[in-house]
């Protein structure tokens, strides 16, 4: 594994491998890595020739500055994890990332305007920007994004379609605990108790499932009821989507994929995750 300092050193690096013909997979994500995000490196690995992992932790994609001090970064130990899979660690500073300033403005339409899009305004803009910037820097034949944030893959979906981008993009089903809790970075900041009553929030996906009824607010009920029983969890929304669109279903015949996506503050800490209804 080489690690990659700049962005000048991994186009260099990507120039010199693409005249050898071989197929690049690149992994983006935002470091303190588990096995959710080893469980694309892997993938990747399996499936191209040469794997990139990138890990930066993006400032234009927090809309909440005090996410972003937060937010771990444990890159020696990062860049352990990963060597036995990786050829290139792409971990630059933001200063070289944003040398170019971030004036890109994305448009997602639709997709942008349910579930994280009006929680987190300039999320997915910021995403986009990064992920953009990585896709013309790297080139890559294959990018891996976990399905654990439902929502992104739509929008990364969207951009290379809207920018006619030769890379396939493969989502990743969600990597959990035995206890079914959806690994993610910010579970550190959970309390052993909370993180003990934060795997709740999978069962009552699942237990939401098997309901009898179709009609999505019946759904709906079901699930905040469930999680308003556990104290210090606040819901901020569940909603059940196409899961191709997005578009916000009344009821689950509506579409022949349909996917319920969560956000709940367990104490501090904003937890995302999603099921799959068909
Ligand atoms: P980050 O949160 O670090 O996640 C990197 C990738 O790992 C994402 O595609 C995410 O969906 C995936 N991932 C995280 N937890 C997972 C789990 N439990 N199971 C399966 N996959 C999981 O998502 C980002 O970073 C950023 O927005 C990024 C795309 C890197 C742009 O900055």
């Amino acid at each position: 594994m080489q690690v990659v300092k700049t962005v000048d050193e991994l186009k260099n690096a990507m120039f010199r491998i693409r005249p050898t013909g071989k197929t690049v997979g690149l992994v983006p994500t935002m470091g303190a890595l588990h096995e959710g995000h080893l469980s694309l490196i892997k993938r990747a690995r399996k499936e191209n020739q040469i794997t990139v992992c990138s890990i930066f932790v993006n400032p234009t994609q927090f809309n909440n500055q005090d996410d972003l001090a937060k937010y771990p970064r444990t890159l020696d130990d990062d860049l352990k994890l990963i060597e036995p899979y990786v050829d290139f660690a792409f971990a630059p500073t933001p200063e070289d990332v944003y040398k170019v300033p971030a004036t890109e403005h994305y448009d997602f339409g639709t997709l942008e305007r349910v579930m994280e899009g009006p929680m987190r305004p300039g999320h997915f803009n910021g995403v986009a920007i990064i992920v953009k910037r990585l896709f013309d820097w790297v080139q890559p034949d294959r990018a891996y994004f976990g399905e654990k944030d439902f929502q992104q893959i739509a929008i990364i979906k969207d951009l290379v379609r809207q920018y006619k981008l030769p890379i396939t993009i493969v989502p990743c089903p969600i990597v959990r605990e035995d206890s079914g809790l959806a690994l993610s970075s910010r579970n550190k900041r959970l309390s052993e108790d909370e993180r003990k009553r934060a795997a709740n929030i999978y069962k009552i996906l699942k237990a939401s499932t098997q309901l009898e009824t179709t009609k999505v607010a019946d759904i709906q009920k079901f699930v905040a009821d469930e999680i308003a029983h556990n104290p210090g969890f606040k819901l901020e929304y569940y909603e059940i989507v196409d899961g191709e669109t997005l578009q916000i279903l009344s009821d689950l015949n509506d579409s022949d994929s349909v996917v319920g996506c969560i956000t709940v503050y367990v104490g501090e800490v904003r937890l995302i995750d999603n099921i799959r209804y068909k």
